[in-house]
């Protein structure tokens, strides 16, 4: 898959590693933005209240699957109801939420652990495969929580559960499991 993300920081810059492992092609974009009209794949990586200002230096952003990482500690912009459809609103393709629940610090240990870690996602009918894909060639177990809507909201309001947790044990990985798959 020819992937575009945008920001190319610990979380951009470690899946774009993780995904050229997996046999993708990917290009991770700074702040000075670039072009993304070749892209199957595009991929949010930024600062949630940095996300118009990025959007806004990428050309060729045209429709294409999106997947949302971001996550805010800042006040919310109350015109969307989540960052995901603020981002849709400028891509306008079917657009998901992961890996913003995972800790990108511990990406490059995620093939040493005795199970696979999960990344929640949620996601618009149209991106659930591609999505569900790039999460386990990322090296996790994707775990659907629903549609965008109410979805991607849930995603981003657990991020202070998140970081409750991280503040007990530093970053660490989970695992959903019905009973008798663990
Ligand atoms: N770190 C984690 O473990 C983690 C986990 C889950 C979710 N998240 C979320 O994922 C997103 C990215 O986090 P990160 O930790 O990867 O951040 P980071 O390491 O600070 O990287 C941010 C990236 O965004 C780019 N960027 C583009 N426009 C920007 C602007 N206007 N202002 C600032 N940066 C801009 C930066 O560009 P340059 O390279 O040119 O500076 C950089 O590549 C955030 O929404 C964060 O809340 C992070």
């Amino acid at each position: 898959m020819n992937i575009t993300v945008i920001g190319r920081g610990r979380v951009g810059g470690g899946l774009a590693r993780l995904w050229e492992k997996a046999g993708h092609e990917v290009r991770a974009l700074g702040r000075d933005g670039g072009d993304a009209s070749d892209a199957d794949v595009v991929v949010v990586a930024v600062p949630g209240n940095s996300i118009a200002e990025a959007l806004q230096r990428v050309t060729g952003l045209k429709g294409q699957v999106t997947i949302d990482t971001t996550n805010l500690y800042t006040e919310r912009d109350s015109a969307f109801p989540s960052l995901s459809h603020q981002i849709k609103s400028v891509i306008g393709g079917p657009t998901a939420k992961s890996f913003s629940t995972v800790f990108a610090s511990a990406y490059e240990q995620i093939g040493a652990q005795r199970v696979t870690p999960s990344s929640l996602y949620a996601a618009e009918p149209d991106a659930k495969g591609i999505t569900a894909r790039l999460i386990g060639d990322a090296g996790f177990d994707p775990v659907y929580v629903g549609d965008l809507d109410p979805g991607a909201r849930l995603l981003e309001d657990s991020s202070a559960l998140t970081r409750a947790l991280a503040g007990q044990m530093g970053p660490f990985f989970y695992r959903y499991a019905r009973p008798g798959e663990l």
